[in-house]
């Protein structure tokens, strides 16, 4: 299945490399994954227009091999506290460790999703993948129309299932164990922490398309596991933030090799919607005022600066520090390196597994 999935795609490798918007993934990441046979993603949600069409020029430069752009098809958002002075007040003790101005409330943007699939048409990737929520039947019959194929995330077998009638081409199955935001967008999150060996093979029962397994893959063993509940390949987030071509500062690096297998946990606090990361003193604090956490991305935007500012010092108590369950099974590889050896891996546990 994932040999007929990669001629699909036009790949070597059925692995993808995750989409890691904010700075995991890099250009250079994704161009390194593609060359080496698997399909690097940008994580393009946060970026401009602009920053989009540069990182789209800088990975065409590198590789000519087929690469995804990855959206958030923004939906309905949890609604969060009317009050901004509590949270602002909460950031203005975190901003003052880092030598920062206390926050002002920022403005949020409109949002950019109809301006930027409109690029994403003229750039014209191998693929559009996109996650939180659906895109019209008519988005997706124009992406289809530019030979661009089409990925949903679901975290249910519900969410599966609509994605199918929209038209995607493939569901990515995102399991409870995965990295960063869930992708839920029927219903709550806490109603479909479903973990990837459960998820996997009932939306393969259920839908006719193909389905990538996201959520605590790390090496060759998950893989094949992933191959084994019918998924046509895997999407990883985690094992590639460790990577050489990886944007993440060096201590958020060793604090996830060093991570133990229960260092994360599901958070509002960095951008007002739920997303595993390791826990740290302003997830801690955050979640302890949960009522005060704004909604998305007015959360996002609040927290910005903070984030810079512990990015620029390596300070990893006030990053958001995305991570899946299974942080410690990272190496520290070049992308490329990575994907040989998980490609090695696999081969070595279908041996054994005869
Ligand atoms: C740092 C980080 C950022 C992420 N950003 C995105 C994103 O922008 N878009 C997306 O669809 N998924 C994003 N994800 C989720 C991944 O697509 C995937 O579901 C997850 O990485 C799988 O679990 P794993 O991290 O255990 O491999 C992100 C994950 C991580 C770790």
């Amino acid at each position: 299945m994932s040999a007929e999935f990669a001629r699909w795609l036009g790949i070597a490798h059925a692995i993808i490399q995750a989409p890691m918007a904010g700075n995991g993934s890099t250009p250079a990441m994704t161009a390194a994954v593609s060359a080496a046979g698997g399909l690097g993603s940008i994580g393009a949600a946060y970026l401009s227009l602009e920053a989009l069409a540069a990182e789209v020029a800088e990975v065409r430069g590198r590789t000519d091999r087929p690469f995804a752009i990855n959206l958030f098809a923004d939906s309905a958002t949890p609604p969060g506290a009317a009050d901004p002075a509590p949270m602002l007040a909460l950031i203005a003790r975190h901003h003052a460790v880092l030598g920062l101005e206390p926050p002002a409330l920022p403005s949020v943007p409109a949002n950019p999703l109809a301006a930027q699939l409109d690029a994403v048409l003229t750039h014209r990737p191998a693929v559009l993948s996109f996650t939180m929520g659906m895109l019209s039947p008519a988005d997706i019959a124009r992406l289809k129309q530019a030979g661009i194929k089409t990925m949903g995330t679901a975290t249910t077998v519900a969410e599966a299932r609509a994605l199918e009638a929209t038209g995607v081409d493939a569901i990515i199955a995102q399991g409870s164990e995965a990295g960063g935001h869930r992708g839920t967008f029927l219903g709550s999150y806490e109603a479909a922490m479903i973990g990837t060996l459960a998820l996997v093979p009932q939306i393969v029962d259920a839908v006719a398309i193909p389905v990538v397994a996201a959520g605590g893959i790390m090496d060759g063993r998950g893989i094949v596991a992933a191959e084994a509940l019918g998924a046509g390949a895997v999407q990883m987030g985690t094992a590639f933030l460790t990577t050489t071509e990886s944007g993440i500062h060096e201590n958020y690096k060793a604090a996830l090799i060093s991570a133990a297998d229960s260092a994360t946990a599901i958070t509002y606090a960095f951008s007002g919607r739920p997303a595993r990361g390791l826990r740290n003193a302003f997830l801690i604090d955050g979640e302890a005022h949960r009522d005060q956490i704004l909604s998305f991305p007015l959360q996002n935007a609040a927290t910005r600066p903070m984030r810079q500012a512990a990015a620029r010092q390596g300070d990893i108590d006030r990053l958001s520090l995305w991570s899946g369950q299974a942080p410690s099974l990272g190496r520290r590889l070049g992308s490329a390196d990575l994907v040989r050896r998980l490609v090695a891996e696999a081969a070595e546990v279908r041996a054994r597994l005869g």
